[in-house]
């Protein structure tokens, strides 16, 4: 798979600091409405904000009638209530310190409706309790384990409709619906991945239908990331809320595995040369504190200038390229890369340049990269 990324005028990018992170924003616009376009309606959207952490994002999102949003930090639920989401889902089963933050959070911004996810009576008995305390009220969600197998309960689990029915009964708390997620559904084909989907759909239905029999609401399920968006976005049951994160910058990675996504690369890593240690290699300036180190080295990122070079060293400053074509670059030559994997990239930078018609537009925060905002 190959990429191309929009052009920055050569002025511009002489200027821009290596490393630092750009967006491109009338890619990300467009990746928006594709993403409006997929769910056919905003009401459908809960996107994820972990891949970009950007206040500026979710304004962009809540302007356009998105107001339902998932988060996996507290910080990241501050800022979404911040940025004018008025309803926020902490997708990151609270436990320990998260309880008391996730109620003084709910009773800081109180126009704005707080849910989590939940696997486990313990926590939750400790989450009424605050909730009760605090006088607010925290919608939960049952974190369904459908196969991915790293949070959740799965649909059989003896007292799994118990545990959800206790929802409606503590106090401070209200039954928000299922949390499913499933991350392990990767199937490089959109038919295969959507047969995975069915199959593992009547699960859900039916621990739903016990559910509602045991006298507790299920209002919502809230399903997938970007791999599953299109199969859960085919589907009519209107209970379901569409939950990507990823596809809203998109990534070299997603954009490999899974070509029937219509996304493209909205962010992108400015890079340069710092030294060409052998005839045959080059070495830039984007270490792993500049591009994240997932997946295994090799293959951090797509760089678009130079497509085939093995990404040999990956240490903490420095990325060393073997290619045939090294005798083309010079130290100093400025270049854009694509980070295989977006969402821990740009939680490596505090601010990000904002291109638009090929210039810099203005900056952005990364707000919620920090683990904490004021709560
Ligand atoms: C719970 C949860 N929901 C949604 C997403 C978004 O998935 P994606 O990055 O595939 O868009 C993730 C990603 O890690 C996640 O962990």
């Amino acid at each position: 798979m190959t990429f191309t990324l929009p052009v920055i005028s050569s002025s511009e990018l002489s200027e821009l600091r290596s490393p630092s992170m750009v967006i491109f924003k009338e890619r990300l616009l467009s990746n928006m409405d594709g993403m409006l376009a997929m769910a056919k309606s905003p009401s459908r959207l809960r996107p994820h904000c972990k891949t970009h952490k950007m206040e500026q994002v979710i304004r962009l999102w809540v302007q356009r009638g998105v107001t339902k949003h998932k988060a996996a930090t507290i910080a990241e639920c501050e800022m979404l209530a911040n940025a004018g989401a008025t309803d926020v889902l902490f997708a990151y089963n609270p436990v320990g310190p998260n309880i008391a933050r996730i109620v003084a959070l709910a009773a800081k911004f109180p126009t704005c409706s707080f849910s989590v996810t939940n696997d486990h009576e313990r926590p939750l008995r400790e989450l009424s309790a605050a909730a009760s305390a605090a006088g607010v009220a925290i919608g939960v969600m049952l974190d369904v384990n459908v196969g991915m197998d790293r949070t959740g309960i799965t649909p059989e689990t003896p007292g799994a409709v118990e545990l959800y029915a206790l929802t409606a009964k503590l106090p401070g708390l209200r039954p928000a619906g299922f949390h499913v997620y499933d991350g392990h559904q990767r199937q490089l084909n959109l038919e295969e991945r959507k047969t995975a989907v069915a199959q593992q759909w009547p699960r859900v239905t039916e621990l739903r239908s016990k559910c509602e029999v045991a006298g507790a609401k299920v209002p919502a399920l809230a399903c997938g990331g970007t791999p599953t968006f299109p199969c859960y976005a085919a589907m009519s049951d209107p209970s379901i809320e569409l939950c990507p994160g990823t596809c809203v910058f998109h990534d070299a990675g997603y954009g490999t595995n899974f070509p029937d996504l219509p996304f493209l690369p909205a962010a992108a890593i400015v890079t340069r040369v710092i030294s060409r240690p052998a005839a045959d290699r080059v070495t830039l300036d984007i270490g792993n504190k500049a591009v994240a180190a997932d997946p295994p080295r090799g293959s951090r990122m797509f760089i678009p200038e130079l497509p085939t070079a093995v990404q040999e060293i990956h240490s903490e400053e420095h990325m060393g390229l073997v290619t045939p074509d090294a005798d083309r670059f010079q130290p100093g030559d400025v270049m854009l890369a694509i980070p295989m994997h977006v969402c821990p990239t740009s939680a490596l930078y505090d601010k990000v340049a904002v291109i638009e018609n090929g210039g810099v537009a203005e900056y952005w925060d990364v707000t919620s990269r920090n683990r904490k905002l004021t709560i």
